[in-house]
């Protein structure tokens, strides 16, 4: 099997090769990703000379350029390529609209045109906007996304599904909460905590740090992906969720105590403009219909992810010191405390 992944430089992408490289052996990757601010081929150092991987820069809204890298032969498209930050999506949404929503009708008429037998489209939970203290998210959830990332990725879930209802394009889409892990920007909360934390910088709660969120393990998101990839119904729709719903404030204490920091660090800042308040997920679907089981409990992964933080900080120090450094000055040292 030969897959093309697409968006494989960034967080879960690069954890997603990695992931199959480990279990299936004998499959080939082409990893297509344009390399923006958060790809980053450092994250796939380890793997680079595997003779089963393979590197395209490439941008999934150029249509010349998607068409030559999947006419190359590919028998299914992991679609991670996106635009992913909330706070950014504020600053520049035409970005947003170009890949998350361009790019990834590009690549489903490039599938069609080759007769790609597999489109998994990655989107997430916010497509479903925010719930109240009660209730979760199920598949039958409408769609209410708040943010101009969130309206990007329901938007291409709605073409994903229209190429299935109207081509008959084998597309299968996953939703999925919050992610943690190794690799991932220090611009999202729980890599930009631990960071600051370990610096002594203080860490910016937007609001009253009342927000929820449904935290899960990026291996266990791989894993979701690689299991709906297999055996998802073409036309389906499959929510992935942690079980683990944490206030944000939660979160920054278990980062403070780990590093035996003040609870001074904390800093009350503007909140995020349409701030959703909460995150859940019901996952019964993939876990009645595909048989998937979450395998890493919330306080273990995050012990595991701080000490990979700790133990590279080459990492992020080097992302830390080029383009991030200008986006970081502009939204929290400007940033107005409350
Ligand atoms: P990320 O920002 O870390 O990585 C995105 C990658 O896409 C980068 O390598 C970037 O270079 C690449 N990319 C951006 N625009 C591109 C383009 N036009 N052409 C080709 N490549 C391009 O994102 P992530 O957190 O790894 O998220 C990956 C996917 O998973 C996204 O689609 C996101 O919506 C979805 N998702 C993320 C989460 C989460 O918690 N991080 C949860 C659910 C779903
Ligand atoms: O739910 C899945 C989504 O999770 C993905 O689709 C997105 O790609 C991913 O970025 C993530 O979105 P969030 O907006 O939930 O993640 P973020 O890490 O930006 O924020 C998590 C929560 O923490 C949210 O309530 C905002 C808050 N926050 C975030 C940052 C960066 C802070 O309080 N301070 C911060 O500095």
């Amino acid at each position: 099997m030969r897959l093309m992944v697409t968006g494989g430089a960034g967080f879960i992408g690069s954890n997603f090769i990695k992931y199959i490289l480990r279990e299936h052996p004998d499959y080939s990757i082409l990893n297509f990703d344009k390399l923006t601010y958060a790809g980053n081929l450092d994250n796939l150092s380890d793997i680079e000379d595997n003779p089963n991987y393979e590197f395209i820069q490439g941008d999934i809204a150029d249509l010349k350029g998607v068409k030559e890298a999947v006419g190359s032969g590919v028998d299914a498209i992991v679609n991670f390529a996106a635009e992913s930050h909330v706070d950014r999506s504020l600053d520049n949404p035409s970005v947003f609209i170009i890949t998350n929503v361009l790019g990834t009708q590009v690549l489903l008429d490039a599938a069609s045109e080759f007769n790609v037998q597999r489109f998994v489209q990655v989107s997430t939970d916010e497509v479903y906007g925010s719930l109240g203290s009660e209730g979760f998210f199920r598949e039958t959830t409408p769609l209410d996304p708040n943010s101009p990332y969130s309206a990007s990725k329901a938007s291409a879930d709605l073409l994903a599904i229209s190429y299935y209802r109207s081509f008959k394009m084998p597309v299968v889409i996953t939703r999925c909460s919050n992610n943690y892990g190794p690799y991932q920007f220090p611009e999202k909360l729980i890599p930009l905590f631990i960071t600051n934390a370990m610096d002594d910088k203080p860490l910016p709660v937007y609001g009253d740090g009342k927000y929820i969120r449904d935290w899960i393990h990026v291996e266990d998101h791989c894993r979701a992906v690689d299991l709906v990839m297999h055996k998802g119904q073409p036309g389906e729709v499959y929510n992935v969720g942690g079980e683990s719903e944490r206030e944000n404030l939660w979160i920054t204490d278990f980062i403070l105590d780990y590093f035996e920091k003040p609870q001074s660090l904390i800093t009350h800042v503007k909140d995020r403009p349409g701030h959703d308040r909460r995150y859940a997920i019901d996952c019964s679907k993939i876990k009645n219909d595909l048989g998937y089981e979450l395998k890493i409990d919330l306080e273990t992964g995050l012990k595991e992810t701080i000490d990979w933080y700790k133990n590279n900080r080459q990492w992020w120090e080097k992302i830390r010191s080029g383009e991030y450094l200008k986006y970081y000055e502009k939204h929290y040292l400007q940033r107005e405390k409350i």
